[in-house]
Parts: C-alpha cells; structure tokens; sequence
C-alpha cells in the first residue's frame, strides 16, 4: 500500500493534489480548519474523480465501485494533529508567511522527526518557512505543483542550504511516481517558471498600457505563435487577483525591480472586482456558462486603441523579455541548466519551445542585438544579461 499523505488546507490546491495522490493509490488526509472548504473539497474530489473515470471509459457498478474504494482511502479533518501519522505533510494554506510559519512550527513538535514537511508555496521563502520548525528544519522541502494539479505535469522541488537531500531525493520520486515531472529550483523568488513567465503576462500589459495594440490583437498574435492561450485570456482564466498577487510577491521578492512592477490596469480591475472569468468579467466579458463575450467595453479594438505595433513586434518583445529572464535565472543558479528552464516553462507554462531552444534558434548575437534594440525604452527588462553579452563575446553568431 502507498503511503499516506497528508494534506493541510484543503482549497483549489490541496483538494487538487490530494485527487492526484488517491488517484495514484494514497491513503489521504485532508485538513482544513474552514468546514465550508472540507465540504466543497470533498464534493469536488468527487466529481472531478467520477468524471476522470468516466472519460477511462467505466460506467456503472465499476465506476461505482472504483470511486467507492478512492474515496474510501480519503480522510478530511479539522486539527493538523491529525497529520502526524503521515510520512509526508504537504501544506497548501494560505500565502501568508506567517501563518505557515507557526503551521511548521506546531508540526516539527507534533510530528516524528523522520517526517517530510513539504510547503506548496508560490512566492515566498522556503528557508523563512523551514526555520520555523526550529527543532528539525532539514527535512522542510518546496514541493511547488500548478494547477490545476492532477492535470499539469511540472512539479518544483525547492531545497534550500540545510534541506537533507535524502528529503529532496524522496519528495522527487513521490511526486514522479505520480506520472509528474520534477525539476529542481533553488529557493529565489518565483523559483523558475513563475519567475521566467512573468514577462509573458507583464509584456502584454506593458504594451496595452503604452498604447500599442489593444487585448484581442495581442492574445491573437500571441496564440499563432504558438502559445496555448494570449496572456489577457490566460489571466481571466487564473484570476486576475491571483496573478496581481503572484506578480506582486515576486516584485517584492526582487527589491520592486521595475521589470517586475505590477501593471495599475490589473490593481483597477482587481479593486473594481473584475477579477476574470470566474466573476464574469476581467479583461473580456462572459456569460453566464464562462464562455467568452468579447472584450469588456474599455478594451475593445478601435483604431486608436489597437495601437501601431506590428503583430510580430508584440510576440517577439514578450519572447525577448522571458529569454533574457531566463539567462538571468541560469546567472543566478536558480536551475541548474538550460535544459531544465527549458523543460519547466514547456511542461509548466505550456510554452511552445523553451526560452533556450529560442535564443539558440535565432543565435546568442541576434537575440543579444534586439534586446539591445529595446533596451533603451526599458532597461530593466531588456538590457541584455550579462551572460548572454559574455556568450556573444566568445561566441559570435551561430
Ligand atoms: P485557497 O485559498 O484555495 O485554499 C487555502 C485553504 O487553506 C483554505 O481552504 C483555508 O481555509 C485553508 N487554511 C488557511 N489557513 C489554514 C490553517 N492555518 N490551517 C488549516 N487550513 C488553513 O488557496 P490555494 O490557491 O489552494 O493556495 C494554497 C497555496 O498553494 C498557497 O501557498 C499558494 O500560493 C499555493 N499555490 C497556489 C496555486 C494556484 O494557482 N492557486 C498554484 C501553486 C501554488
């Protein structure tokens, strides 16, 4: 039998993960001090769990029966005392550090020491939050899945100095046994793919907020090439409240560097509660199905609006501006190489090609060129890294 696994907080991500891991065999305990989000997680476990059966092609008794046994392996309750029976605690609450802390803390005293306490954290210190479980830190660990979790493949494993690599080795294979790929991150703001990605949907609304080209043509330009979704559907889709705070701890993370400055269209949004689709409205309208009406009034095309930046301009600026992240990234040790940035903003960010494979098509001297080319209307985004200068210098055009 798999081991247990315990999952405390029990919203959009730990009702995801804890889906993942009783579909792959777990015993699951799930704690939520809100009873309202132990109700909705159980009913969502559900009916996410029957329709993934159904779509396998099981019906009736089997289906039954398969979904009986799943959720018979699935325990939801109140108090984190309940976790200290699992060799694996996961932490999906909210992203506030000091309320993980003094979670961390009550579980390194009521938990054995051989326990891995894993933080799903997005943006904040794995290290400020291993220090809290004062008596036994090496075996905290960032274990960063997206969502929706059952269905993305990437997970971030997040070691900080002191974390015991046997921790890091066994969270790895946990979460590859459940058919996830884990790349390793070191514990800098954003860790890699949120860190890198954020040029997807800050270029975009740079651009909108300049004036050159309005929402529907750059979602369009930026979807032929190649991208699942342009970067305004994709924040409706999250929720426009969630990128702004995602993209506002990692601003904070980098000491408010202007590359990372939240955009004021997206506070306007957030503070008028048009948070995206799930509220009807963000930067598109929808009805009441959330299927897309078009774009909300204040963003639809008019000549004026649509600005003059050519369809392949758009799409080769938020190009540059993830390249030139990522070469900072791999500066900064936050992976350990290309192939792994690569790796994690195509299985995590659903890009078409990692931002490697781009700049060795277009060569270290091309891209360094038309970041340089940019550079003057913002320095911070497009001067090109230092290491992309160095590899031109030693290595001229390919
Ligand atoms: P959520 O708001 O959907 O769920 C958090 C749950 O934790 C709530 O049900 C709340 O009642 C519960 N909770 C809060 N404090 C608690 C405590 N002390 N003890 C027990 N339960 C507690 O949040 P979500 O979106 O699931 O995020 C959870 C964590 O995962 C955050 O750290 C977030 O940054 C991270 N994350 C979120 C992603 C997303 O797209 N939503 C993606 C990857 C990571």
């Amino acid at each position: 039998m798999p081991i247990e696994i315990a999952l405390i907080g029990a919203g959009t991500m730990g009702s995801g993960i804890a889906q993942l891991a009783l579909e792959h065999g777990h015993p699951v305990r799930l704690i939520d001090l809100d009873p309202a989000a132990r109700t909705l997680a159980r009913a969502t476990i559900e009916e996410r769990l029957a329709r993934r059966l159904a779509r396998r092609g099981l019906s009736g008794a089997e289906l039954d029966g398969t979904l009986a046994e799943t959720l018979g392996r699935l325990t939801i309750g109140a108090d984190p005392a309940e976790a200290a029976g699992a060799p694996v605690v996961i932490e999906t609450i909210v992203e506030i550090l000091a309320v993980k802390q003094a979670l961390f803390a009550r579980l390194d005293e009521i938990t054995p020491d051989e326990t891995i306490l894993a933080t799903n954290t997005s943006a904040l210190s794995v290290a400020a939050i291993a220090e809290a479980a004062a008596r036994h830190p090496t075996r905290v660990v960032g274990l960063h899945f997206f969502n929706p979790a059952p269905v993305m493949p990437l997970v971030e494993v997040i070691a900080c100095p002191g974390t015991d690599p046997g921790v890091v080795a066994a969270v790895a294979a946990l979460v590859a046994s459940w058919g996830r790929t884990p790349i390793r991150s070191a514990d800098r703001p954003g860790f890699v793919v949120n860190r890198i990605n954020r040029a997807f949907t800050i270029q975009a609304l740079r651009q909108l907020e300049a004036g050159q080209a309005g929402i529907a043509r750059i979602d369009a330009a930026v979807r032929a090439g190649g991208f699942p979704l342009g970067p305004f559907e994709l924040m409706d889709l999250i929720g426009i409240d969630v990128n702004l705070a995602a993209a506002t701890g990692i601003w904070e993370g980098f000491g408010r560097a202007a590359r990372f400055r939240p955009s004021p269209i997206q506070e306007r949004l957030v503070a008028a509660g048009r948070l995206g689709r799930k509220a009807g409205q963000g930067f598109y309208r929808y009805d009441l199905a959330g299927g897309p009406l078009g774009p909300a009034p204040e963003f639809e095309s008019t000549a004026e609006r649509d600005g003059p930046l050519p369809n392949a301009a758009i799409v080769e600026r938020i190009r540059l501006a993830i390249v030139n992240e990522a070469y900072r990234a791999l500066e900064e040790g936050v992976a350990s190489d290309e192939a792994t940035i690569d790796l994690a903003l195509r299985l995590g960010a659903g890009h078409p090609e990692g931002p490697f494979e781009w700049a060795h098509e277009w060569g270290a001297a091309e891209v360094r060129a038309r970041l340089a080319s940019l550079a003057a209307d913002d320095p911070d985004t497009f001067r090109p890294a230092a290491s992309l200068r160095r590899s031109v210098e030693t290595q001229p055009v390919r």
